[in-house]
């Protein structure tokens, strides 16, 4: 039997390492500086933090990476960012704004040099599913092979009815869809596939927050569970031998509870699995999401904080 040290000491779970509103945050590393990103806040559509510590501490740079959300969005209401970097530098920054014409909001990309922007938004959404609720939450993912993904969610949260997230209780659909694109990392190629949706037993209304990363030669798919305002808010995962599935459900990471948190969720972890990024609320309120990180144990494909 491991014989453990006091909990303290080997703590695997820090935070709130960005005490403030920070919303469903990403992470990227480059140069030895840590870059974080997260939805609005205040006048900011695309909240950045950067660390020179590995991301043990952060400092928010009070600028806004996305000042211009694209003709076709609007400012304010820019949600659960990400960023990627392709080989030749430049830095593509995925987001979800709102589309006032459909009343839905639409994933898109940018595109910057600099990780802290300014980025340039693409004259189009990648895609709206406007009928579906429209689409959020998306993500970057390259294969080993360099082909390039995103992942996000079709909101069907959005479509109203009541209930938690004012899903109906879930009534609609809110399938994690996997699309494939170029190699410029922005422009989709054949059709969306649906690689995982809501169980009401096991996800209340909804799974959402998706983020794919390759480990072992398995696709891990990390999401989230329940309402972002609910206690049942959590970090999951799914894994597959393909990416394009199936994904079998290997439980939860992290939930209300474990490490004294409130609604973990919307994680994004390093590409090799060593560490990730998430939010839970603080001074028990919804609408207030801190950063936490957590270094991640691997045996096999089960995942651990401990
Ligand atoms: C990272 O380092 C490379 C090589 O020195 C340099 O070309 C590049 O501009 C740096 N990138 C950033 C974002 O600082
Ligand atoms: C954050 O800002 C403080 C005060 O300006 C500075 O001392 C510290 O080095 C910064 N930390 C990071 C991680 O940039
Ligand atoms: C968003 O805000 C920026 C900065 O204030 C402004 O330049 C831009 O026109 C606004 N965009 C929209 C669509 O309102
Ligand atoms: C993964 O699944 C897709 C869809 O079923 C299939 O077309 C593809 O050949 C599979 N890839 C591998 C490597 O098995
Ligand atoms: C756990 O969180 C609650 C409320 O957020 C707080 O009052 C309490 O002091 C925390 N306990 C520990 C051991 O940190
Ligand atoms: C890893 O998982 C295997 C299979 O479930 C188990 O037998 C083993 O004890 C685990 N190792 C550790 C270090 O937890």
């Amino acid at each position: 039997m491991l014989l453990l040290s006091s909990a303290s000491a080997l703590c695997a779970v820090l935070g709130p390492v960005i005490d403030a509103n920070f919303p469903d945050p990403a992470m990227i590393q480059v140069n030895g500086t840590a870059y974080a990103y997260a939805t609005n806040s205040g006048n900011i559509n695309v909240q950045v933090a950067v660390s020179h510590d590995s991301g043990a501490t952060w400092n928010l740079t009070g600028t806004d990476a996305l000042p211009d959300v694209g003709s076709w969005a609007t400012n304010g209401s820019t949600w659960a960012p990400d960023v990627v970097q392709r080989a030749d530098g430049t830095f593509i920054l995925y987001y979800a704004a709102e589309n006032p014409d459909i009343n839905t909001h639409c994933v898109a990309a940018a595109t910057s040099m600099n990780p802290e922007g300014p980025f340039t938004p693409q004259s189009n959404p990648i895609t709206c599913q406007a009928s579906g609720g429209g689409t959020i939450d998306i993500a970057g993912f390259q294969d080993t092979d360099g082909t390039r993904y995103v992942v996000y969610k079709v909101d069907g949260s959005s479509l109203g009815g009541g209930g938690p997230c004012g899903n109906a209780n879930g009534a609609f659909a809110t399938p994690i869809m996997l699309q494939k694109l170029e190699a410029d990392g922005l422009t989709p190629t054949g059709n969306p596939v649906e690689i995982l949706d809501r169980i009401a037993s096991e996800d209340g209304p909804l799974v959402e927050a998706p983020v794919l990363i390759i480990h072992g030669g398995t696709y891990v798919l990390f999401y989230s569970s329940h309402c972002f305002n609910d206690p049942g808010y959590d970090i999951r995962y799914a894994t597959a031998a393909n990416i394009s599935g199936p994904y079998t459900r290997q439980g939860s990471i992290i939930a209300t509870g474990d490490y004294n948190l409130t609604s973990p969720g919307g994680a994004t972890p390093l590409p090799d699995g060593s560490f990730m990024v998430f939010h839970a609320q603080i001074n028990a309120d919804p609408l207030t999401r801190a950063m936490y990180t957590a270094t991640l144990t691997w045996n096999g494909t089960s995942i651990s904080v401990a």
